[in-house]
């Protein structure tokens, strides 16, 4: 019998296509999803993908009698938790929410898997635990602090994950730290796709590109970087989910936690994206030099070898095979 997971936000950018890499896998998993930052038309879409029927539930992580409910209802074996508030600007305006949702959130979680006897997670992580690291390619045991609430979010999640691991063992954890996620799924049917004016540099590069937006602030040319614009370590999302559905099968099979950086280890700076998406969408796009924005490091892209060696993770899809599926899904999604 398939092994059951639980997807919390798996209507959101990542989550859908982790679902899509879990089921190819031949995962049964549900959905959990208050459709804060996600379309609800993304689990029609995700069905047509996967050509079975999805099953998804409205509503939040921090509603545990629902999570109870989930858990009497169904037999679930594993834990995938993405739901949580993931914009760093924001996270400084609001921090309350931040702290609600992404710890309070994990905790309401963790307490109604506990009460259901199951004791597995793949946590979602950030690169953002990192800082600016002394050193680079960053590892796993560089040291952690954070530069805003958002980060601080993650930071007492890992730290608290840590502690209850260390009170009893059949608790395991995967600790996932992203880098920069960007692309789409191959058929253009799912992808980033942000509310409002994005914050992130790939979405905003693509609404240039459909020409929603005019042109791209560039923050910063003085960095200490080649040049001079800052630079980081984009992984396709597809690369990502597959990252996390090797997570799942190693904590499913050894018992044994992990905390694994997921990137490609090659750094790219914000005038390299911006050619490689004009590349993809076959445009010039126009562009000006802003102020540094608050709160961003120079540089930061990751070591691999732990992912590699642990999980058998390796990023495959490279800048171009990003920039072209993110085009293919907005100049799509901008046509239907
Ligand atoms: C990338 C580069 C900007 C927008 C954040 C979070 C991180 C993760 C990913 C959740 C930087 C530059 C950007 C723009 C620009 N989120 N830029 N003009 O800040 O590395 O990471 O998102 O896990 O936790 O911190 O990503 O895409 O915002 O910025 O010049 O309009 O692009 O200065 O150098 P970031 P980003």
């Amino acid at each position: 019998m398939a092994q059951k997971i639980l997807l919390t936000g798996g209507a959101g950018f990542i989550g859908s296509h982790t679902y899509v890499a879990l089921a190819e896998a031949g995962y049964e998993v549900i959905i959990l999803d208050n459709f804060s930052n996600a379309r609800r038309d993304v689990i029609d879409r995700l069905e047509v993908i996967t050509g079975a029927p999805v099953t998804c539930i409205t509503g939040d992580v921090l509603d545990g009698a629902l999570l109870d409910r989930i858990f009497s209802d169904h037999r679930i074996d594993a834990v995938i938790h993405f739901a949580a508030l993931k914009a760093v600007g924001e996270s400084v305006e609001k921090p309350l929410d931040y702290l609600t949702t992404n710890i309070a959130g994990l905790y309401t979680l963790l307490g109604a898997m506990q009460r259901a006897d199951v004791y597995t997670l793949v946590f979602s992580s950030s690169a953002t635990v990192y800082g600016q690291p002394e050193n680079l390619p960053v590892t796993e045991d560089a040291p952690r602090g954070f530069t805003n609430p958002y980060g601080f979010t993650k930071l007492m999640c890992e730290q608290s994950l840590e502690q209850i691991a260390a009170s009893d063992a059949r608790w395991t954890f995967g600790v996932l730290r992203y880098f920069n996620p960007v692309g789409a799924h191959d058929t253009g049917l799912i992808g980033e796709d942000p509310n409002d004016i994005p914050n992130n540099l790939m979405p905003y590069i693509a609404k240039v590109a459909t020409g929603e937006l005019e042109s791209l602030s560039v923050f910063g040319e003085d960095y200490d970087t080649p040049d001079g614009t800052g630079v980081r370590d984009y992984i396709h999302v597809m690369d990502l989910a597959r990252g996390h559905v090797q997570s799942l099968d190693a904590l499913l099979s050894e018992g044994t936690g992990h905390v694994v950086n997921l990137g490609t280890g090659t750094g790219y700076s914000v005038l390299e994206m911006l050619t490689a998406y004009e590349r993809a969408c076959g445009k010039t796009l126009p562009y000006r030099i802003a102020p540094r924005r608050a709160g961003d490091v120079a540089c930061v892209y990751g070591d691999t070898q732990l992912a590699h060696e642990i999980l058998g993770f390796k990023a495959e899809l490279g800048l171009d095979e990003m920039c072209a599926s993110s085009w293919n899904w907005v100049s799509r999604r901008k046509n239907t």
